[in-house]
């Protein structure tokens, strides 16, 4: 059920964007253990499922028309793990072949965006260099949960570009973050699924403090999910 805790946040939020406030608990499915750790719905898993479909159909006619060769789809752990499984399914049933490869960012500190990025690239080779030997002129397309300042892949996109060498680069978000007062973002995708304002979300595998990963659908969270210490979940 969606718990009204914050009446002036969910009024300014429903100015934003358009959330669905569900009377029936059962047509949302969560683990019981969220009760009330949502503010509001944003997208619903059906909503999501459908943009997929579209932009599996714009990345196959992307890939037919511009680069003629098998994509290699890179997902950025963790975030980007549940849009990547849907799109890669929304593809073959495109029969669009692709490989697939992953690299693990983080920049995120609770609602904040830390500034300071970590990367993890493929493995270490015995000189310790990371090594990213499937880039190589390959034509790739990142997988990116959101968008928000544009951080992460300001800083991702050219240490691959640098390490892995791959003929392209093309840049998939799920969801892009429309940034207050109008700031320029650091990066731009090449292709989005969802314009979202600027809130924090949690869901459909974006976390808050490594909770929430494994909603279906993605909401808004609720001061009471803010405040929630993740450690109760673990014991016993
Ligand atoms: P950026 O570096 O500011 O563009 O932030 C991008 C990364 O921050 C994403 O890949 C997410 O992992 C995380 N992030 C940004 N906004 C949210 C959010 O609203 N909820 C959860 N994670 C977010
Ligand atoms: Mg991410």
């Amino acid at each position: 059920m969606l718990h009204q805790s914050d009446t002036f946040s969910i009024l300014y939020y429903m100015l934003l964007i358009p959330i669905q406030w569900k009377s029936a608990a059962n047509q949302f499915l969560y683990p019981p253990e969220y009760q009330s750790h949502f503010s509001g719905l944003v997208l619903s898993h059906e909503k999501i499922r459908a943009r997929i479909r579209e932009l599996a159909a714009l990345l196959h006619q992307h890939c037919q028309v511009h680069a003629r060769a098998r994509p290699l789809l890179v997902c950025t752990l963790k975030g980007a793990c549940t849009f990547f499984v849907h799109l890669t399914e929304e593809l073959q049933l495109l029969r669009q072949g692709f490989d697939v490869e992953f690299v693990r960012a983080k920049s995120y500190v609770g609602t904040e965006s830390s500034g300071a990025v970590r990367l993890l690239l493929g493995q270490e080779d015995a000189d310790g260099l990371e090594v990213l030997e499937h880039f190589k002129g390959r034509h790739v397309v990142l997988v990116e949960d959101i968008l928000d300042t544009g951080t992460t892949l300001e800083k991702l996109v050219p240490v691959l570009h640098e390490k892995g060498q791959p003929a392209s680069i093309q840049v998939v978000t799920l969801l892009d973050k429309r940034l207050k007062d109008g700031t320029e973002k650091k990066f731009k995708a090449d292709f989005i699924g969802f314009s979202i304002p600027d809130v924090f979300i949690i869901g459909y595998g974006l976390d808050y403090n490594e909770l929430y990963r494994d909603l279906r659908d993605i909401f808004v969270i609720s001061q009471a999910g803010i405040e929630f210490d993740a450690k109760k979940l673990h014991d016993g």
